[in-house]
This record gives structure tokens, sequence and C-alpha cells, in this order.
């Protein structure tokens, strides 16, 4: 079996971990970095050239699409997909998860609970989005950010609006959220491979900090994660149709609310937190997840033949 990874740096602990374990599985994992593909439609064919040779065939195709490049990655994914390449993730999938208003709309939309969330572009009827928000403080991000970088808190309605204007003037959009008070300095990071969690750790926000994210200094330890943890993040993953990815929860009082979740999740913290082999259940999963795809195209193939 042959899979690709798109990824940028092959040097990622993550990467190198997969590497590993691919090997160890008898995988052939190359690793193609997605800005060195360029993308050809010339009304024929499409066709991705990476150094000037057509990429070659593989069973499966795993995006690492880091935050700084969505755009360009995406149209390589979408690209792949075009070709007839199997996508773990999928293009569409990641697309909308990466965009936290998007996530909410369609998390909510399949009953799942989700912090109060206003995406708005003016400040008039501020008074009401406030109520809606339960009040101050209020959390503020940006659309697509990663690593606690983009997530706000404010503590005043005068600080919400030369906030918001601020971001504006960037260009930038931002969704004003209720602070999940009850939650807050903790949430649960739990990644989900194939309609199963195959690893959750609690992540402790530093002292003074109310961002729990590794990268903002948080500490990550192994939990038993609660069923109704187990189940919200599971659903969230097939109601957003991802087949790996790391969802966020925080304890609130109506139950276990999804912060965002993550499609191409990293998994240092989690495997040193946890102990457990996180590359190995991937690798598991892209090799099933392939031979059902292999399959399929098989059966449309003899089907067209007939
Ligand atoms: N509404 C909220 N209430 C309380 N804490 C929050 C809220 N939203 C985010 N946080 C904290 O901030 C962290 C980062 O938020 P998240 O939405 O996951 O963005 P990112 O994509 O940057 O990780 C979360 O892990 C959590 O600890
Ligand atoms: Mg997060």
């Amino acid at each position: 079996m042959r899979i690709a990874v798109l990824s940028r740096n092959r040097s990622l602990h993550s990467i190198r971990r997969l590497l590993q374990e691919a090997s160890t599985a008898g995988v052939q994992l190359d690793t193609i970095n997605p800005l060195e593909c360029q993308l050809v439609v010339d009304g024929k064919q499409s066709h991705i050239l990476v150094g000037n040779q057509d990429v070659p065939d593989y069973d499966a195709v795993l995006p690492r699409i880091g935050a700084s490049i969505t755009e360009y990655g995406l149209a390589v994914v979408k690209q792949f997909e075009a070709l007839g390449y199997h996508t773990i993730n999928h293009s569409q999938a990641i697309a909308e998860s990466r965009d936290k208003m998007r996530c909410a709309q369609i998390l909510m939309q399949a009953g799942l609970l989700v912090p109060p969330t206003v995406l708005t572009r003016t400040q008039k009827g501020m008074r009401n989005i406030l109520k809606i928000v339960g009040g101050m403080p209020a959390v503020l991000k940006v659309l697509q950010g990663t690593q606690g970088v983009g997530v706000m808190l404010v503590n005043s309605t005068l600080s919400l609006a030369s906030v918001l204007d601020a971001f504006w003037g960037l260009g930038k959009d931002l969704v004003i959220q209720q602070f999940i008070a009850e939650g807050a300095g903790r949430d649960y990071r739990v990644l989900v491979v194939g309609k199963e969690v195959v690893a959750a750790m609690m992540r402790t926000a530093p002292e003074g900090e109310f961002r729990s994210n590794i990268h903002r200094g948080g500490a990550g330890s192994l939990i038993k994660l609660p069923k109704a943890y187990e189940r919200a993040a599971v659903r969230a993953t097939e109601v957003l149709g991802l087949e790996i990815a790391g969802v966020d929860l925080i304890d609130s009082d109506r139950g276990p609310m999804i912060l965002e979740v993550n499609s191409s999740p990293g998994f240092e913290g989690i495997e040193r937190a946890t102990g457990l082999n996180i590359a190995g259940a991937m690798v598991q999963h892209m090799i099933a997840s392939a031979d059902r795809s292999n399959k399929r195209k098989l059966r449309q193939k003899l089907r067209g033949r007939s």
C-alpha cells in the first residue's frame, strides 16, 4: 500500500511518527509539500505536477494542511480528489471545520451543543448581542485561528467595540462567543479516528490564562472520558464528515460543549500525555479506509463494464 501525506515539513513530530508507524505496518508513506504541487487544469485533463513530474498513484492521501496555507492547501486537496484520489480527510470537511462559524452552524444544526456564538459586521444592536452571549466577559475569535492565537477575552463593551473595529479595519471577521465560565481554564482534547475515540486528554491552562492550548502553556493529562463527551466528539466528526479529527470540548452547565474540531490535529502533546500510539491508530485507519475506497472503485469499474 502506498499513501501520501501532504505536509510542508517532514521533520514535524506528527509526520516523523507517521513515517515510523507506516514503516512498521509495511506501508510506503511519501511526504509531499503541498506548496510544491503545481495544479494544472488545461481543458482536457487535470494534473498535479511536483518538480515537473506527474504525481504518482496512491491508495490514499492524508492532508495535513496548516492554517497558514489553508487556501492553497485546499486547492491541492481538491485537485487530488478531482483526479480520483481517496483523501482522508475530504477537502469539504476540512474547509467546513476550519471556519469557526461554519463549524458552529453545522454542529448546532445536528443538535450538538456549542457556545452561543454571533457573527456580525455591524456594531448595531450590540446590547441584544451581548444578551445572547450572556454579557461580559465575552470571547472573541478570528474565524480561522488555531493554537489559541486569535482567541481573546474582553471585559467591557468599550474593549469589545474597539477590538471589533480594529479587526474589521484589517479585513478580518470575528465571532463573539459566550465565555463558558464554569468550564474555563480547562478543556478536553479528544482524538477521533474512524468513528472511535483513540485518546483523550484534559488540558489545563496555566495560571492567569483562560486558553488551555498546549501551545499557550497548557498542561495535558490522561483522563477517562465521560460517555457523553465521547458521544459528542464522535458525532461532531461524523456530521462534519471527518475521518480523523481533534475535537475540543468544554464543561458547561448544559453538558459537553464543542469549541472546535481540528481536521489536522497534532498529536505530540496527546501522545506524550497519554502514552498512547496515536500514529499507529491513524496508519491502521488509513489502511482500512484506503482498502474500502479501492474496493468501491473496483466495483464502480466493473459496473461500468457490464
Ligand atoms: N467560549 C469559551 N469559554 C471559555 N473558554 C474558551 C471558550 N472558547 C475557547 N476557550 C478556551 O480557549 C482555547 C482556544 O479556543 P479554540 O476555540 O479551541 O481555538 P483554537 O483554534 O485557537 O484552539 C480553548 O481550548 C479553551 O481553553
Ligand atoms: Mg482549539
